[in-house]
């Protein structure tokens, strides 16, 4: 961070066409920004990037706000509080809030998500899987999947920051884990690292429904979608009686566009299905115990995260471009400034 008083931001030049690209983002900057009672100043150390951030850029309204044209781009943000007046919190505490892609950001305390703690686990990982995207998983595959012992689990986007720790937490849960990924080096991942039991690069094969019906003879008994489109219509058939999808995430499709597709219905009906999409903002609450729990998971040697982290704000649209294209490996953050002043 270069002169303190200067906040620098990456701001939304146009609205998309299609998928964010870099041209869509401009470099700005204003004054640090002051704050009134009851708000705190946060020092952004790390951004997280997130396929959701596609659906915050769309024209059309999806569970929050559109990000207007010249505003700083929505993100979660790891920041310490640099000058607070607010009586919970002090000087120095590390806090997940939505910060924006900006060096200092306001923040009104219903902003923040959570608090962190200093671990053994690198602070970046709370944006990932002792964050959001650990919650996801773990309400994905526990709680709306009610995985159990014996069952089969199918994860979409399986060498992903959600995928890669929803397989490890079904897998903890004694189910056997089939993945799906769309290069062979993730693939390979998914197996060496992640300990999946099989995965299927999508682009590789021919019919994705015989490809699964191959792998997962008596059905698949939990399906985590987190791309929705012709990928679910392709793992529909392959659903066991009582089979449960927990929808995740709509990646494949357009955002806001309609998604023409076989309908479930008949599927849900006769096998008696259910599907039940879920938004990890709901339950915050939880965090706290489930990333303790994970935290001893991680400590155990019993999940293994990735981070892929791009070095400053400027590069935040390029670390976007690329999560969207595919070209992560493991949770996407971009460092923004030191750990420690
Ligand atoms: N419900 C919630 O509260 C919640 C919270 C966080 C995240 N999510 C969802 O969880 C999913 C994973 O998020 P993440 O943060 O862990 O990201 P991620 O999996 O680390 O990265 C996104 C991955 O999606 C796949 N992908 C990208 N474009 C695609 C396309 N057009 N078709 C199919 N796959 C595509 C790519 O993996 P492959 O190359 O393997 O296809 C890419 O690496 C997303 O759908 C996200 O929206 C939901």
């Amino acid at each position: 961070m270069s002169d303190p008083d200067i906040n620098h931001q990456v701001v939304l030049a146009r609205r998309p066409q299609g998928e964010p690209v870099l041209s869509d983002f401009w470099a700005a900057h204003s004054p640090r920004p002051t704050i009134r009672d009851g708000e705190l100043l946060l020092r952004t150390i790390y951004v997280s990037i997130d396929p959701a951030m596609r659906g915050w850029l769309a024209e059309t309204q999806g569970y929050v706000e559109t990000v207007a044209v010249g505003a700083v781009m929505r993100s979660f943000g790891l920041g310490e509080v640099v000058a607070s007046r607010h009586p919970d919190y002090q000087v120095g505490d590390l806090l997940v809030a939505v910060t924006g892609w900006q060096e200092w950001s306001a923040v009104d305390p219903a902003g923040v998500l959570h608090r962190v703690a200093r671990s053994d686990v690198a602070l970046s990982a709370s944006l990932g899987v002792l964050g959001i995207t650990g919650l996801t998983a773990y309400v994905g595959i526990v709680d709306i999947g009610r995985a159990r012992a014996g069952e089969t689990v199918l994860v979409s986007s399986a060498a992903g920051s959600v995928g890669s720790a929803a397989g490890q937490i079904a897998r903890a849960q004694g189910a056997r884990t089939i993945g799906m990924t769309g290069s062979e080096e993730k693939r390979r991942l998914c197996l060496d690292t992640f300990g999946f039991d099989a995965c299927i690069n999508y682009r590789e094969v021919d019919d994705l429904t015989e490809a699964l019906k191959e792998l997962c003879p008596d059905g698949i008994d939990v399906y985590l979608d987190s791309v929705g489109g012709a990928t679910l219509d392709a793992v529909l058939p392959v659903l066991a009686q009582n089979g449960r999808i927990a929808i995740c995430g709509t990646i494949s499709e357009p955002s806001g566009a309609a998604s023409p597709g076989p309908r479930p219905n008949r599927q849900i009906l006769v096998k008696r299905l259910t599907m039940q999409g879920f938004l990890a903002t709901d339950y915050l609450a939880r965090l706290p115990e489930i990333s303790d729990l994970l935290t001893t998971m991680i400590q155990d040697g019993k999940l293994m995260h990735l981070e892929e982290i791009t070095e400053g704000l400027h590069a935040a649209p390029q670390a976007l471009e690329q999560l969207l294209a595919g070209k992560n490996q493991g949770k996407s953050i971009v460092r923004v400034g030191p750990e420690t002043t």
